[in-house]
């Protein structure tokens, strides 16, 4: 069983794998460059077990335990354990200095794994020394709800690595499901359609954003597709959508979406910024 492990990147996703981790007793070092967003990950996850404790699921020492559990660092010197999970920018070249950097401090047995959403795991890890113990990890938002994880393996990837995640994930209380790389994987890949038609139906003037959301989840869909790209970050969600089309060859019906672009020039990045398609 991983007892030691080091989440990378303190952002949406990071604070939320942190507190998935030490919810379910186990110890995790929380890592960012940045002091702020470290602080800001600290409060989220105050303010996510106190609601739990309101909520009469949590007892106060379970949450104070659970915050006992979390250290987190800015300094990658004690980004050292048995597992690493990497949850910073959507950037190929900082995520491959990351690792590279990771692998000097760690050994040869610690098992790295991505958050990636959309970038090939195979192009991270490919003529690395530690590709054999690299995969996708891909859990998604808001992490501490959420039960899917993703996991995705390459062919360099051992069928060791991909059990001991698949082992973790399932300590976690999640479901794991293993896929091999490809652009998107599957989650990403299927509900890409989701965000740009929603977002061709705005630019064309067929409905509005809050039209569309309505009538989605009417439909049952749990979040409107505005909604959720505003939840997830537009920033995130537009090279996701730019990393998916450009490797699957840049086909029409993936075109990325000007309007999203738009917003993400102007720094309306949804919830995290305090405006997206919705204000907050
Ligand atoms: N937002 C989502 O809904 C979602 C869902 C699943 C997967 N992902 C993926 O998870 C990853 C993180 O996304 P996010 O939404 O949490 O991003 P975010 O913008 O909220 O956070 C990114 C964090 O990475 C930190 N960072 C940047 N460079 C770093 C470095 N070299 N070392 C350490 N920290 C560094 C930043 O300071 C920031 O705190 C991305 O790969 C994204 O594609 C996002």
């Amino acid at each position: 069983m991983i007892k030691t492990i080091c989440v990378c990147g303190a952002g949406t996703m990071g604070s939320g794998i942190a507190q998935v981790i030490a919810s379910n007793n186990i110890n995790v070092i929380q890592f960012d460059v940045n002091e702020n967003m470290l602080e800001k990950s600290k409060t989220s996850i105050e303010n996510n077990l106190q609601k739990l404790v309101e909520k009469g699921r949590l007892q106060q020492a379970q949450k104070n335990d659970t915050l006992q559990r979390i250290a987190f660092i800015s300094s990658i010197k004690n980004c050292v354990g048995e597992l690493i999970i990497e949850a910073v920018v959507e950037d190929k070249l900082i995520k491959q200095n990351l690792f590279d950097e990771l692998a000097e401090i760690n050994t040869d047995a610690a098992i790295f794994a991505t958050n990636t959403s959309s970038i090939s795991i195979t192009a991270l890890s490919s003529g690395k020394k530690y590709a054999s113990r690299f995969a996708g990890l891909h859990f998604f938002n808001p992490a501490p709800l959420m039960k899917l994880v993703e996991i995705i393996r390459t062919e360099h990837t051992t069928e060791e690595v991909t059990d001991t995640l698949k082992k973790f994930t399932e300590q976690l209380g999640k479901t794991a499901v293993v896929c091999n790389d490809a652009p998107g994987f599957i989650v990403n890949r299927v509900a890409r359609h989701y965000y740009l038609e929603a977002m061709r139906l705005v630019e064309s003037g067929i409905a509005d954003v809050k039209t569309i959301d309505t009538i989605m989840e009417a439909t049952g869909f749990k979040m409107g597709p505005f909604k959720l790209m505003d939840l997830i970050g537009l920033d995130v969600n537009y090279a996701v959508s730019n990393i998916v089309w450009n490797e699957l060859g840049r086909p029409e019906r993936l075109e990325p979406s000007r309007l999203q672009k738009a917003k993400v020039d102007a720094n309306e990045l949804g919830k995290k910024s305090g405006k997206g398609f919705y204000e907050y």
